[in-house]
């Protein structure tokens, strides 16, 4: 789970990394009240789950609280690179010296822990690190061991922080050690790790993301979903149940087990070529039992979806045969009535094929197409959505 700046400095402040969280409002009215709370002078910053909000003019200077409330107005409603701002963090202007970038992450390659970092910090990182990558640290950090004073030492050295905050950054690198493994992170990033001009260091910025499948030790990581911020057709899918995720295309896509799905993913994407570029609008697994209500359920949530143009069943039947499956199909549409209203294309195969496709030839309903191979069934679904986009 990725966090926001606001949320990764919360934890930044629990394990003793200097920063000043701010306060986060939604309504621009409120930025006076929370600019005069944090100093007068102050940064509204868009919180979205995305980098670069400074270049794409997310991060603004306000001289006053008035000015605050201005900037918040231009900032709320904003979207960058396809998130909308819902919510902007006041803080405090900071007066700032110099701008390094620091981060710890995963190694999966070399399976290890990985620091990364540079005294040229800033929003120009990446080209940094493309142009004059010996501006960019790398040191190995050793599970088994962690940061102690000798790895903290050795990051100070490499990345060359300047003698006189040396022990400074060390605390701050240790204390960014703890929120990594404490808090069972995946990475930890902060850019710009600021130089102030009294010389103390602060984290100005923060990325986080927690490894989920660490939040049974975590009860307090919960509060980070921000639920408003989910996709309305991902959240009634995982109120079902469903294995649901929301794609950008025009093809739905059910199918049982992950593989598979991914793999029908692939073939309408490539079928979708043909036809003008249509893409799946989804991936559902409804795993292995198929019945007519985890159908209803699965074909409910992807008729819900607007850029839906036709639907692709793609079953292999396993336990769960053929029949069941079908079965599941007809009754599935009879419970949607009215509602189901998207060509449907079926692909069949595996345990009782034959009495599968009986079952849905007898049932002859006019929305549904029987098809039997996984590409023709992933052709013919990218064509019926390219005859019907709107
Ligand atoms: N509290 C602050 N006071 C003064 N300047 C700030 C403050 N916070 C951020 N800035 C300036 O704005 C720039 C961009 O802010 P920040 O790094 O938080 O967002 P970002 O552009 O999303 O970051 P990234 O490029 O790392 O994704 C910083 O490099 C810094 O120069
Ligand atoms: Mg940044």
């Amino acid at each position: 789970m990725d966090l926001m700046e606001y949320q990764a400095k919360e934890l930044f402040a629990k394990h003793g990394v200097p920063v000043t969280v701010g306060t986060v409002v939604t309504d621009p009215a409120d930025a006076a009240a929370a600019a005069e709370a944090n100093g007068g002078k102050v940064v509204v910053k868009a919180q979205v789950k995305v980098g670069g909000r400074g270049k794409a003019g997310g991060v603004k200077l306000a001289q006053d609280p008035q000015e605050a409330v201005a900037k918040a107005e231009e900032i709320l409603g904003m979207d960058i690179k396809g998130h909308t701002v819902h919510r902007a963090l006041i803080a405090p202007a900071a007066d700032i010296a110099e701008e390094y970038y620091f981060s710890f992450l995963v190694d999966r390659a070399n399976r290890n822990y990985l620091c990364i970092a540079s005294i040229e910090g800033g929003v120009e990182i990446e080209v940094t690190a493309v142009e004059n990558p010996d501006a960019v640290a790398k040191v190995a950090v050793d599970p088994q061991v962690g940061v102690d004073d000798a790895k903290a030492d050795e990051i100070v050295a490499a990345t060359g922080f300047p003698a006189e905050i040396a022990d400074e950054a060390k605390s701050v690198i240790k204390s960014l050690w703890d929120v990594f493994i404490k808090e069972d992170a995946s990475l930890v990033e902060v850019n710009p790790l600021v130089r102030l001009g009294d010389g103390s260091l602060e984290a100005l910025d923060g990325k986080v993301s927690l490894d989920t499948n660490a939040d049974f030790r975590h009860e307090d990581h919960a509060a980070f979903e921000l639920v408003e911020d989910a996709d309305p057709l991902e959240l009634a899918a995982a109120e079902k149940g469903l294995n649901y995720v929301k794609l950008d295309g025009s093809v739905g896509i059910i199918g049982n087990g992950a593989g598979l799905v991914m793999s029908t993913l692939d073939v309408v994407a490539y079928a979708g070529e043909e036809h003008g570029g249509v893409k799946p609008a989804n991936f559902l697994d409804i795993g292995g039992g198929a019945s007519a209500e985890v159908m209803a359920n699965g074909l409910h949530i992807i008729i819900g979806d607007e850029q839906v143009r036709s639907v692709f069943v793609n079953v292999f039947g396993g336990i769960t045969s053929c029949d069941a499956v079908a079965n599941g199909i007809v009754g599935a549409l009879q419970k949607l009535g009215d509602e189901a209203t998207k060509p449907l294309v079926v692909r069949l195969d595996g345990n009782n094929v034959e009495e599968g496709r009986r079952i849905l030839n007898e049932a002859n309903h006019p929305l549904v197409t029987l098809v039997d191979t996984m590409d023709g069934a992933a052709d013919k679904a990218a064509e019926l959505a390219a005859a019907n986009r709107a």
